[in-house]
């Protein structure tokens, strides 16, 4: 969480942190702020809300400069308030600096500093940092990068960090343990700063992904130089973008979450490309093809994942399963790594993450590495840590996600799940020939179906309109559709803030029944499918105590209609990928009740899109 953004070269910093930093809202909008060097001063403009907060009060003051450091901020350490904002001050008010991680040793430091006469007016661990820094710029008399490497190998914890000084108004340090940082090369003697690509893909291509533990020199008129912590020269590796400009912008939608939805049928095909022949019968997924035997033979599969991304592992769970007869067990990342869990060498571990920071999903695969398991990597974003840390893996492609409620991010996650499973399953010899030609001509044609799906906009946003004021929501399906019903309870919670629950529909009667009435709006995943006939008897228990059932139902379905107060339909397709149909109109409900009771559908509150601390 947090991102950070930093600026060097001849042009104006100001404008282009704070576009930076509105690209990176979606990290974290507690506060942001900036800090400018100009005619010897380095001046502090920062303020508590989100970075519109920040250019209204920074309006008309001294903010001209060719550098400059940004942060938005998802607060940890202290309230979300002007003083805890980054970037802050060094006790002397010369350095500055804007973090993204946790200082875990903070306390300890911060006491010996205070002992040796230092002033903190934060609660940050950040502010920590950079007094530490300071203090031994002066103790061991050492010049500033030299203090930074010291320090950086006296704290714990995650950090991507800026640094500017008022002394030296032509350098730049920027460093990286944990937390993503990558830097943009300009022009000659420019350079950009950034927790992901999207505030640089405008200004260059050109980029250089930091290492854990690299710090990055930068000064006016000098070579970027690369050194580790232990000081060791490291040389540069500059990487080419491929993301586009207008993929991180709204292109004409109310919100990036809607356009999200919409691009589905797009993002889904992109998610197969090149990997699919129906006509032919080939499923290939080539970054995982070294490991191909490993997985078919492995004692099982432990998939770790968080939040919807968790989702699309009990969805392949059942895929897996099914097809390739491997036992598999979901686990929340944060859960596995402090379980001590059992892991062998002959276990494979399937890591899902949309971002590739997520700070769990990362220890998780660490811990499992360290026991020899094998990993592989389901990204969206390529070039992430996480996809770096794995042993094989394959990307999603959905292109970039703005919108924290992730949409695009989990039809691709499925899609890349559904190849995986079939293409082990083929190899495996636990499909046969005419299933696996079967699920395969579906797959290919999801996107065309999801497009038709989206069609029933207009009837999901009837919907919403009749219960946007409900308080409670329940979600219900079973099988495949069990944990879209998860799903669909997590994206109502997380951008319009009514309770929602997911359940198995049958397990509904161990509890959940005990709050239904006629003020309760249940969603059922009722497609026809091989629970379709215990489904519809849980529709029917649920109208006997008289809750206010929408239904998502196949296209023809007259049975659930009969009963169902509400219905959306959807394209028949094989049971194993109805998810990636029946989780669109729980999208939309989702987000048209979200803007119909006037919510943040793109920040929703207290949430942020990459989760960098556990
Ligand atoms: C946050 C986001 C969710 C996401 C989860 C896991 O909670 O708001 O949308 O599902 O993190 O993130 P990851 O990047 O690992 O998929």
């Amino acid at each position: 969480m947090c991102g950070i953004v930093a600026y060097i070269g001849d042009k104006e910093a100001y404008p282009i942190l704070i576009k930076g930093l509105k690209r990176l809202e979606y990290r974290g909008y507690d506060s942001s702020g900036v800090a400018l060097i100009n005619s010897g001063e380095l001046n502090l403009y920062k303020k508590q809300g989100k970075v519109v907060e920040l250019e209204n009060f920074a309006e008309g003051k001294n903010i001209t400069s060719n550098i400059g450091i940004g942060h938005t901020r998802w607060a940890t350490h202290g309230p979300p308030n002007d003083i805890n904002a980054h970037p802050h001050f060094s006790n002397s008010k010369n350095l500055a600096i804007i973090h993204n991680g946790i200082i875990e040793n903070y306390a300890s430091l911060k006491k010996e500093l205070i002992l040796r006469g230092h002033k903190f007016e934060s609660d940050t661990d950040t502010e920590v940092l950079i007094h530490l820094i300071e203090d031994i710029q002066h103790v061991a008399k050492v010049n500033l990068v030299e203090a930074v490497r010291i320090a950086l190998n006296e704290v714990i914890g995650a950090y991507a960090i800026v640094i500017i000084s008022k002394e030296n108004p032509d350098l730049m340090i920027a460093a990286k343990k944990s937390s993503p940082l990558v830097i943009g090369l300009g022009k000659t003697d420019e350079y950009f700063i950034a927790s992901d690509a999207t505030p640089i893909v405008e200004y260059t291509k050109n980029v250089i992904y930091l290492d854990d533990e690299q710090i990055a020199v930068i000064s006016k008129g000098q070579e970027l130089r690369l050194i580790d912590i232990k000081n060791q020269k490291v040389t540069p590796y500059i990487q080419e973008l491929e993301v586009q400009l207008e993929a991180i912008e709204k292109g004409g939608y109310d919100h990036f979450m809607l356009k999200e939805i919409y691009e589905q049928p797009i993002s889904i095909k992109n998610s197969m490309r090149g990997r699919i022949d129906a006509n032919k019968g080939i499923v290939s997924l080539g970054g995982i093809r070294d490991y191909e035997q490993k997985i078919m033979n492995a004692n099982r599969i432990i998939i770790v994942a968080c939040g919807t991304s968790w989702h699309a592992g009990l969805v392949a769970e059942y895929l897996f399963e099914d097809f390739t007869r491997i036992p598999v067990e979901v686990e929340y990342a944060s859960e596995f790594r402090y379980r001590n869990p059992i892991i062998s060498e002959n276990d494979v571990v399937i890591a899902i993450s949309q971002s590739g920071e997520t700070a769990d999903t990362l220890a998780a695969i660490k811990l499992a590495k360290e026991k020899g398991a094998t990993i592989i990597g389901i990204c969206n974003v390529v070039g992430s840590t996480i996809s770096r840390e794995t042993h094989c893996g394959s990307y999603t492609h959905a292109g970039p996600e703005i919108g924290v409620a992730s949409t695009k991010a989990f039809t691709g996650q499925v899609t890349v799940l559904s190849l995986m499973a079939l293409s082990i399953a083929q190899k495996k010899g636990t499909i046969t020939d005419s299933k696996f030609r079967q699920v395969l001509v579906e797959l290919e044609d999801i996107p065309n179906k999801v497009e038709r799906m989206l069609k029933s906009d207009k009837q999901v946003r009837y919907i919403a309109e009749i219960f946007k004021d409900a308080t409670n929501f329940l979600y219900l399906g079973r099988g495949y559709n069990f944990p879209v019903a998860l799903e669909g309870a997590l994206k109502l919670k997380e951008i319009s803030y009514i309770h929602a629950e997911g359940y198995p529909a049958a397990e509904m009667k161990h509890g959940p029944i005990a709050l239904i009435d006629e003020e309760m709006p249940i969603v059922v995943i009722a497609t026809k499918h091989g629970n379709y006939e215990k489904v519809v008897s849980n529709i029917e228990e649920v109208k006997a105590r008289s809750g206010k059932i929408i239904a998502i139902v196949t296209e023809g379905d007259t049975e659930v209609k009969a009963i169902a107060d509400y219905v959306i339909e959807i394209p028949a397709t094989e049971d194993a990928l109805s998810p990636l149909l029946t989780s669109i109109p729980l999208q939309l409900l989702s987000y048209h009740i979200a803007v119909m009771r006037g919510c943040n559908v793109d920040q929703p509150r207290n949430l942020a899109k990459s989760v960098t601390v556990e």
